[in-house]
């Protein structure tokens, strides 16, 4: 078992048995920024997934509470919190997954690119604890604005030799998860039973629902389909006014990234009869953008297979070349970022 163990970390076995050992020892998650408005649902919703053996948290404070608290819920994952400065690299070690809902949310009146200060320090600390204790480790970032953080931490990781794009992924699950409600809504069908991709990235135009590869289909006038497709990229927006002041998304920010973790364990268990499919923005080659969401097949090595651009009508394809010049001056801004914290 402790071969196994040892061997499933360095990747040396086959993928067979590898998905073996991951499944006798359960997995290790770790979860930055822990005491969060996202972070204490998003912590409760991953302690029950049986599939966690250990549940490791992190923030700069008052983690001790929230793993006690948890502690004491009878699923399978063992609590372990860690704060302060030393606590990051321990929180982080030989992690299967890191998910990191640290940094400022915003509040009214601002945009998510205004997050760029602060956040991309909380990003770097994230990238080099990950090269020094967690180098294959998979890391799903919700810190704002994801359309810069995500290249900021693939420069940090690459100067570091630990970059695999396979294993690196800004969360934009939440999109999806609004487009699939606001289309359920509108058709009065069941939510979990639409599927919809969006692509792009995390804010604005840049956040594109593909409505015409929506199922069950949706046949709206074009009316219908311009005011869906705003309400889902003002939908944080929307929650931020709604707050007033108390912060952006974090319940329904927390559900959608329990989906998404727990849709990269499916991946590393490897189940062959289940395809895993999810969007999210990870280096890609299928626009001139160097960062994209698309749909992602996952498996036991994080991306598996890059679905790709799905069909595009007219509209969606004018859309699509709109968005590319803001996509990609915010993934300049992040690689440049990235490159002076080395
Ligand atoms: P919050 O302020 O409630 O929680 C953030 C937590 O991060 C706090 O507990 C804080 O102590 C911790 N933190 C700050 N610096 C840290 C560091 N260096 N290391 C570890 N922890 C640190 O904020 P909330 O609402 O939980 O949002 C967190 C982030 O998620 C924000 O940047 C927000 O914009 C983003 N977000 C992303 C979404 C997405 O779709 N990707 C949707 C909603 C929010």
């Amino acid at each position: 078992f402790v071969v196994s163990r040892l061997l499933t970390h360095v990747g040396k076995l086959p993928p067979m048995v590898q998905q073996l050992g991951y499944i006798n020892r359960g997995l290790k998650v770790t979860v930055v920024g822990s005491v969060g408005g996202i972070g204490q649902p998003l912590s409760l919703l991953l302690k029950l997934n049986p599939d966690v053996s250990t549940l490791s948290l992190y923030d700069i404070k008052n983690t001790t509470g929230v793993g006690v608290d948890l502690s004491h819920i009878n699923t399978r994952a063992t609590v372990c919190p860690f704060e302060g400065k030393d606590g990051l690299k321990k929180a982080m070690d030989k992690a299967d997954i890191v998910v990191i809902p640290a940094g400022l949310p915003r509040k009214p009146g601002m945009k998510r690119e205004d997050l760029v200060d602060v956040n991309a320090s909380v990003a770097c600390e994230v990238a080099f604890a990950a090269s020094a204790v967690c180098p294959g480790a998979m890391l799903a970032f919700i810190t704002n604005p994801i359309n810069v953080i995500v290249p900021i931490v693939a420069t940090i990781l690459k100067a570091k030799g630990t970059y695999d794009p396979n294993r690196l992924f800004g969360v934009t699950s939440l999109d999806v998860v609004r487009a699939q409600t606001f289309v359920a809504n509108i058709l009065n069908s069941d939510p979990l039973k639409v599927n919809i991709p969006v692509i792009g990235g995390h804010t604005g135009r840049t956040i594109l629902p593909i409505l015409s590869q929506c199922d069950p289909p949706f046949k709206g006038t074009d009316e219908e389909r311009q005011a869906l497709i705003q309400r889902v990229q003002n939908a944080g927006t929307e929650v931020v006014n709604a707050k007033d002041g108390l912060g952006s998304a974090t319940l329904s920010m927390a559900f959608a990234a329990a989906r998404f973790v727990n849709s990269l364990i499916k991946g590393i268990k490897g189940s062959e009869d289940e395809c895993v499919v999810e969007c999210a923005y990870v280096e890609s080659d299928v626009t001139e953008a160097q960062f994209f969401a698309t749909p992602l097949k996952l498996g036991p090595q994080g991306i598996e297979e890059n679905k790709g651009l799905p069909d595009l009508d007219d509209e969606e394809q004018k859309s699509l070349e709109c968005m590319l010049p803001i996509l990609m001056e915010s993934i300049e801004k992040g690689i440049k970022l990235g490159e002076g914290m080395m």
